[in-house]
């Protein structure tokens, strides 16, 4: 009876860590997924996640289910650590904080929220946008739209064509933004720009969703990387967060994070709450305690906290520390063409502008595996593989 079902394409960033598990090339170098590697290339656990893993052991926990919303340790170490200690929505029960499994998850219980709730409402997104925002919308039912954001001819953003954009979504659209470390771009708005979304978001009467999938990577502080989201809050603009935990803890197959809707009244956020459960109960019940444990556990311990900013701050500077060694090597073996937004972009990835054609020659030809949208993952990139990367990006102009 499924005779007629057709193949689904590949996924265009998980699809490529498949082709590359197949490849036999010994030079392989796996730039797709957004995924920290040391620099011997190997993944990498946390040593806080490795203390909390033995504290949570000793403690003797049992398996018993969590609460739809999830483990409320983590709800509150999650709001805290988005708004802030002085955030006046977490003093005032104002935020509805669902456990979630990862990014993906949080954006699909909010984006069923969005479809049950704001009937007729349109998802404004970025363009480009992360591969899977326009898969997790449309399944949910959501019609999704994109504004303007990357600026080709700059290598940066468009914040006249953004702004226009926003300006002319009808009142009551959902805008997602990128909390911070645009993916794939690695362009941010500037504190000043960001003023100016929040001024057309709130006199158009429009509801940001956050997407905060890289606190900690775009500056190396989680408390900086916080400064969008803290700041509409401040301005008393009601908005969705969706945050991931598996990138900034290394807890990527754990499912880790949160939907939290940010609102002016406590007892919007209570109804808000109890609507969200119920979203998650039919989707997947109620969420797994493993990785919540782990994250409340590093959040609210002082010392683990202030060693994960440590480490933070590692995994950062070591991205940034093969950024520069790449971009001097492009320089060195193409010193006529302006590679300065290698340096420029911020986070986890390099947005090269190579075309399809480019990337098929970098995959085929040098065993390099990226997305067809020519994001690269610094992440998994090591200074021992800086200049063979480099041959082979100055080598893809050539086809
Ligand atoms: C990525 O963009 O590479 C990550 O967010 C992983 C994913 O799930 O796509």
């Amino acid at each position: 009876f499924l005779s007629g079902v057709e193949q689904a394409p590949a996924d265009p960033i998980l699809g490529v860590s498949v082709a590359f598990r197949e490849s036999t090339n010994p030079n392989k170098l796996n730039l797709g997924v957004g995924a920290y590697r040391t620099e011997d290339l190997k993944p990498y656990v946390l040593d806080v996640v490795r203390q909390a893993e033995k504290r949570m052991i000793e403690a003797d926990y049992d398996k018993e289910y969590l609460p739809m919303q999830g483990l409320a340790e983590f709800n509150e170490a999650t709001r805290k650590l988005l708004l802030g200690e002085g955030s006046a929505a977490v003093a005032e029960s104002r935020v509805a904080t669902v456990q979630s499994l990862s990014g993906t998850g949080s954006l699909r219980v909010g984006a069923a929220f969005i479809g049950k709730f704001m009937p007729g409402a349109v998802v404004y997104l970025p363009n480009p946008t992360w591969g899977n925002h326009k898969n997790i919308f449309a399944d949910a039912g959501v019609e999704w739209r994109e504004y303007r954001y990357y600026d080709k001819a700059t290598i940066g953003l468009d914040l006249d064509g953004m702004i226009a954009d926003l300006k002319a979504a009808p009142a009551g659209s959902v805008i997602c933004l990128h909390g911070c470390a645009h993916n794939p771009t690695g362009v941010d708005p500037t504190k000043e720009q960001w003023a100016a979304i929040a001024d057309a978001v709130e006199s158009n009467g429009l509801v940001p969703f956050f997407d905060v999938a890289y606190q900690g990577f775009a500056s190396g502080s989680l408390e900086e990387d916080a400064y969008a989201p803290r700041l509409f809050e401040r301005r008393g603009i009601e908005f969705f967060c969706a945050q991931s935990y598996s990138k900034n803890l290394g807890l990527y197959a754990e499912r880790i994070g949160a939907i939290n809707a940010v609102v002016n009244d406590k007892e919007t956020a209570a109804k808000t709450l109890s609507q969200m459960n119920r979203i998650a109960r039919a989707i997947y019940s109620n969420p797994p305690v493993h990785g919540a444990r782990i994250a409340a556990t590093v959040i609210n311990d002082p010392a683990l906290f202030a060693r994960w900013n440590e480490e933070m701050g590692e995994m950062a500077g070591r991205i940034k520390t093969v950024r520069a060694m790449l971009y001097d090597n492009l320089c060195k073996l193409n010193p006529d063409k302006d590679w300065s937004f290698v340096t420029r972009q911020i986070g986890m990835f390099s947005f090269t502008g190579l075309n399809p054609n480019q990337v098929k020659h970098m995959t085929e030809k040098h065993a390099i595996y990226m997305t067809g949208d020519g994001r690269i993952s610094l992440a998994g990139l090591s200074q021992a593989k800086c200049e063979y990367l480099a041959n082979a990006i100055v080598d893809s102009f050539t086809v």
